[in-house]
């Protein structure tokens, strides 16, 4: 695919139209009308070896991956000092000249590098926003060390950020081990199966800015897609914009302080024999305010075959999916994009 001209959201949010690429199809803008009022997941027992809450969490856990995929999570032990020290950065790195982000332009193919406005894979419309992905890599992996991507394109005055995004790619590395924990009790799968799956993997980071838009009404900040990571975990502001496709209609799901969104992707979706539901989702953008949120998309190694555990699959009577790889999905993924419907029913 050949790469889309770059387009400056900066300028575009001063001009008095937006620009037709912007400008979604009518069915795709019915904004959501109703909140998902799930209780978020405690994840306090869970640390402290508390049997009782622990089971608590994997039942919330199950029902939601169940029924849609998305669940939110507190006391999930990830200091708020990270979180502030993450927008900090995110608000300096974005408020940048485009000229200074484009040292790290993102290559159509690659799964890092900046993003202006330019169409990705979900649709053939503009998203309103900017994005700005780094690849992390579980057991220290070869040419891809965060510190040093950050560095190499923006310069020595970047360390301190590059540390920063670092370090919560660890926290964020341990969060979904012990997410991958829960979710294992949740099938009734061996304990650390999942954990021992991902312990070698490769994840990506993306932070997502989204100016505000004087016809908000007319676009939308991310399309409707579903996630082919195996699991996100999202940290979203106060603003709110983070949908959800359930039984029909668009769902918003409110932001809640110190808190994370996490969502079951379609890797994990077919790790789970199809049992746990990867569900589609977008951002819509406002008037008013900018929106940021930033993502931790966790994967399996590169070459890694995804592949449900046998007693999941005994006790579900066959397979739902065949063998894959996370390359094989992404590469699927990449020239296949889909608006409307999770990737995997079509890949296998
Ligand atoms: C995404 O799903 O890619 C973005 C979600 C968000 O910004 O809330
Ligand atoms: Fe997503």
């Amino acid at each position: 695919p050949k790469d889309k001209p770059l387009l400056d959201i900066s300028l575009l949010q001063k001009q008095p139209n937006l620009p037709a690429q912007f400008v979604w199809p009518r069915e795709d803008l019915a904004f959501a009308q109703e909140e998902l009022h799930d209780p978020p997941v405690d994840l306090k027992g869970f640390f402290d070896g508390d049997q009782e809450a622990t089971d608590l969490a994997a039942r919330q856990i199950r029902d939601a991956c169940l029924k849609h995929g998305f669940f939110q999570i507190i006391n999930h032990g990830v200091d708020a000092s990270a979180i502030n020290a993450i927008n900090r950065h995110m608000e300096v790195f974005f408020n940048l000249h485009v000229t200074k982000k484009m040292a790290l332009l993102r290559k159509s193919g690659d799964l890092f590098g900046y993003s202006g406005a330019h169409a990705d894979r979900f649709s053939s419309k503009l998203p309103w926003k900017e994005t700005f992905s780094f690849i992390y890599e579980h057991a220290d992996g070869p040419g891809h060390d965060v510190v040093d991507y950050i560095v190499s394109g923006l310069g020595q005055d970047f360390e301190e950020a590059g540390r920063v995004y670092q370090k919560y790619c660890e926290e964020m590395k341990k969060l979904s081990l012990v997410i991958m924990e829960l979710l294992a009790i949740s099938l009734g799968v061996e304990r650390l199966h999942f954990r021992e799956f991902f312990e070698d993997g490769s994840s990506i980071m993306r932070l997502n800015n989204y100016p505000p838009c004087k016809e908000a009404g007319l676009t939308l900040g991310t399309g409707p897609h579903c996630d082919p990571s195996s699991l996100t975990i999202l940290h979203q502001d106060n603003v709110g914009g983070l949908e959800i496709f359930l039984d029909d209609k668009w769902i918003a799901i409110p932001p809640l302080p110190n808190s994370f969104v996490v969502n079951i992707g379609d890797t994990f979706m077919a790790l789970s024999n199809g049992k746990y539901k990867s569900c589609l989702h977008r951002a819509v953008v406002n008037t008013e305010t900018v929106r940021r949120s930033f993502a931790f998309f966790m994967n399996p190694r590169e070459d890694k075959t995804v592949r449900p555990p046998t007693d999941l699959v005994r006790r579900q009577g066959g397979r739902q999916y065949p063998d894959f790889t996370w390359s094989d999905l992404r590469e699927f993924t990449q020239n296949h994009y889909r608006a409307d419907a999770n990737t995997l029913h079509k890949f296998v």
